[in-house]
């Protein structure tokens, strides 16, 4: 149990959460390295070596945590320049790193060719024929795979929601199969594999399968036309429980997959990029409660965290389980949990049960993922500390931002 209570205070492995806080201020991401790696093994214990796990960087990109992956063995999932940097920075193995997203600029991808990265997932003919002509001047040759839309719906929340025809993302078996016997006759595009993504925060394991099918389907024409693909890549998506959902583990999502990949005739080599279920429930952000306030009608527990440090609630609607730091003996009152950021949005949570009183701190569980990747300066608000602890030990791995970063790329000109 790496997030526990002990004597009515949570821990975070041995360390008593407190002490982080009282060392490091407020608000604070704490990560526990033993959940990290848990998470990483659930997934990698069923996989084969030549079977990949592609991380999806914009989960949680903190280089200690990338540096961590990379050593585990982790490939990377990167949709930008500076998410190449990263893993760059970090030591990750460019050959196990792959290039999504449907905007790469002309300088992403002259970069990422010049540091042979493992493979291109393309998403347009416009993009294929761009990669293309930037490896001939060059003189490289481009690995890619084409990003299937499938029209699935993984019925999660629509704006994480990517394997939709309406959504703008990959392109459809037709189009794929030209674009395959495009890039089959090009001296600088070596064909890779297949791809897709169905979307993040995925709760049952049917929309993956399916996925499956469309894409052997895809395979196995090709291979009759004599285009033989070496991986098939899934993409990530599968979810984690927030608020103690039954969602499939990480162990049940690859015995399908793998299943499923078995019964085909084509022998493709598997690769994932899962995010979140492995980083989401490694982390916590932690918060002081500032004020209570009451307007007759409903409780409100103001935090210093706010929408601009955690963003899911806001864009989501998503709650996550909150848990003080301390457990207080008194009556339990119904509060909104919300920031200080001057929108309604900025909430945690609506009329969550809680005993606490001003300077508790409450731990916001399960965001390690898309929390601190998702954070900004919104309302000129440094960004939070980051910790890593592992066992009775905790290490800084981000400094809380200053306040002369928040303007350090401006000029004052009148
Ligand atoms: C192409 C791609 N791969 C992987 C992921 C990771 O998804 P998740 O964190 O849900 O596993 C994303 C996230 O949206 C993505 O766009």
């Amino acid at each position: 149990m790496s997030f526990h209570y002990l004597n009515r205070e949570l821990h975070v492995e041995e360390v008593p959460i407190a002490n982080i806080m009282a060392e490091f201020g407020s608000p604070c991401y704490i990560y526990s390295l033993a959940i990290l790696q848990r998470q990483w093994c659930a997934f990698k214990q069923l996989l084969e070596n030549s079977q990949q796990i592609c991380y999806a960087v914009k989960a949680n990109s903190n280089l200690t945590i990338l540096a961590t992956l990379a050593k585990w063995g982790a490939g990377f999932d990167i949709v930008s320049g500076g998410e190449l940097a990263r893993v760059m920075q970090a030591g990750g193995d460019l050959k196990k790193t792959v290039f999504s997203g449907v905007g790469k600029t002309c300088e992403e991808i002259k970069t990422a060719l010049l540091a042979n990265i493992g493979c291109f997932n393309v998403e347009s003919q416009s993009e294929l024929l761009r990669i293309e002509s930037i490896a001939k001047n060059l003189h490289k040759v481009a690995s890619i795979a084409l990003r299937i839309n499938p029209n699935i719906d993984a019925k999660t929340h629509p704006y994480i929601t990517t394997g939709l025809k309406e959504t703008k993302f990959g392109m459809s078996a037709d189009t794929a199969l030209q674009l395959y016997r495009r890039a089959a006759q090009s001296q600088h595009l070596k064909i890779q594999g297949i791809s897709c993504h169905l979307g993040s925060q995925l709760t049952t394991l049917d929309p993956f399968l399916q996925a499956i099918e469309q894409l052997l389907d895809l395979a196995e024409q090709l291979k009759n036309e004599s285009i033989e693909l070496k991986t098939i890549n899934l993409g990530g998506g599968l979810g984690i429980s927030y608020q103690s959902e039954n969602i499939p583990t990480p162990q049940d999502y690859c015995q399908k997959i793998l299943n499923s990949l078995k019964k085909s005739k084509t022998k493709l080599q598997l690769i994932i990029e899962p995010g979140r279920a492995i980083t989401a429930q490694a982390g916590i952000l932690v918060t002081k409660v500032e004020y209570l306030k009451s307007n007759g009608e409903k409780n409100f527990a103001i935090v210093d965290a706010g929408m601009n440090d955690l963003i899911r609630p806001a864009l989501y609607q998503v709650e996550h389980t909150i848990l003080p730091i301390i457990q207080r003996d008194q009556t339990v009152q119904n509060y909104d949990v919300v920031g200080p950021i001057c929108e309604s949005s900025d909430f945690f949570a609506k009329n969550r049960p809680l005993a606490i009183q001003s300077g508790d701190y409450l731990a916001m569980m399960d965001s390690g993922a898309y929390g601190f990747s998702m954070s900004s300066n919104y309302n000129s608000r440094p960004r939070p500390t980051e910790v890593m602890v592992d066992k009775n030990q905790y290490f800084l791995i981000r400094t809380r931002e200053t306040l002369e970063q928040l303007w350090s790329n401006e000029k004052l000109t009148h």
